[in-house]
């Protein structure tokens, strides 16, 4: 899975399983460009300081310009883009009723899906025959029940783009695929285990997987480095679910201890 020569762009950088993935494609031989609303340069001394190259750049990567920003960065810092991981996300209310107002809910669907979207468009004319997309989607992109309304709407959106993409780019020897986390502790689901913590019911996060734990950021990137490399050259609009098996089995209600 060396990754050594290629150039990869990571969107959501700063922290969590942009981070995670940014420092696995390093750690791999990648020049990575770190992007970010916030400032992503604690990863960008992280990867250094593993001895990895690395550039950070804050923009809002879902809009025309950031996605062109960032685009152009990595090519004037390392010459070229082999791989892109369009992983920048938020997460929305989640209230599960319809009472999001239209404005919150575009605003999803702009970072969400439109902001993969620039970033592949933005990208297609640095990629050449081997090169790699990943979006992350999410679990809640394949049912309901792991998020808000307009997020789990926005995931299902980003798998049908990568489905649609790889089809779009037939013939030009660019793979595109998803990661689609589970539970994943970082600063977006940082509140639910901070919460749990307090309350003394950390142990029963993850319980509805078939693991019974939830997730690291770093399970995931390992996810995004194989789809990422020559290792996945055959694997092309998928999605590889990273969930401990939450997405493999319906709701089951145990026995009680002692039968009935
Ligand atoms: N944590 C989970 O349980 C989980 C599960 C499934 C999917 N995901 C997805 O994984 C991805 C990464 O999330 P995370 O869990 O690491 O949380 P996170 O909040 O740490 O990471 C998201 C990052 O995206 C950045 N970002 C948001 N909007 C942006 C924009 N417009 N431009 C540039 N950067 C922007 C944020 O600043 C943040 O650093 C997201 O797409 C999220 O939906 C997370």
């Amino acid at each position: 899975m060396t990754l050594a020569g290629r150039v990869a762009l990571v969107t959501g950088a700063a922290g969590g399983i942009g981070r995670a993935s940014a420092r696995a494609l390093s750690a791999r031989g990648a020049a990575v460009l770190a992007v970010d609303l916030k400032d992503p340069s604690e990863t960008v001394a992280l990867i250094r300081g593993d001895g990895g190259a690395a550039e950070g750049l804050a923009t809002d990567c879902a809009t025309e310009a950031g996605a062109a920003a960032m685009v152009a960065q990595a090519v004037a810092s390392f010459g070229r883009l082999d791989i892109l991981h369009a992983n920048a996300g938020i997460s929305g209310p989640l209230n599960p009723d319809l009472t999001t107002g239209a404005a919150e809910f575009a605003e999803i669907l702009r970072v969400n899906l439109i902001g993969p979207w620039l970033a592949i468009r933005a990208a297609r004319p640095h990629l050449g025959a081997g090169a790699a997309i990943v979006c992350t989607a999410s679990v809640a992109g394949l049912a309901a029940g792991a998020g808000g309304l307009p997020y789990s709407a926005s995931k299902a959106g980003v798998i049908n783009l990568v489905q649609t993409t790889a089809a779009a780019l037939s013939g030009t020897g660019i793979r595109v695929n998803a990661v689609a986390p589970g539970l994943i502790e970082t600063p977006m689901t940082a509140p639910l285990y901070t919460d749990a913590r307090a309350r003394g019911r950390e142990g029963r996060i993850g319980q509805l997987n078939p693991l019974r734990r939830g997730g690291e950021a770093e399970e995931v990137a390992e996810a995004v480095a194989f789809l990422a490399s020559d290792a996945a050259s055959y694997v092309n609009g998928q999605v590889i679910v990273v969930d401990g098996g939450l997405s493999a089995s319906l709701p089951f209600a145990p026995r009680p201890a002692g039968g009935g």
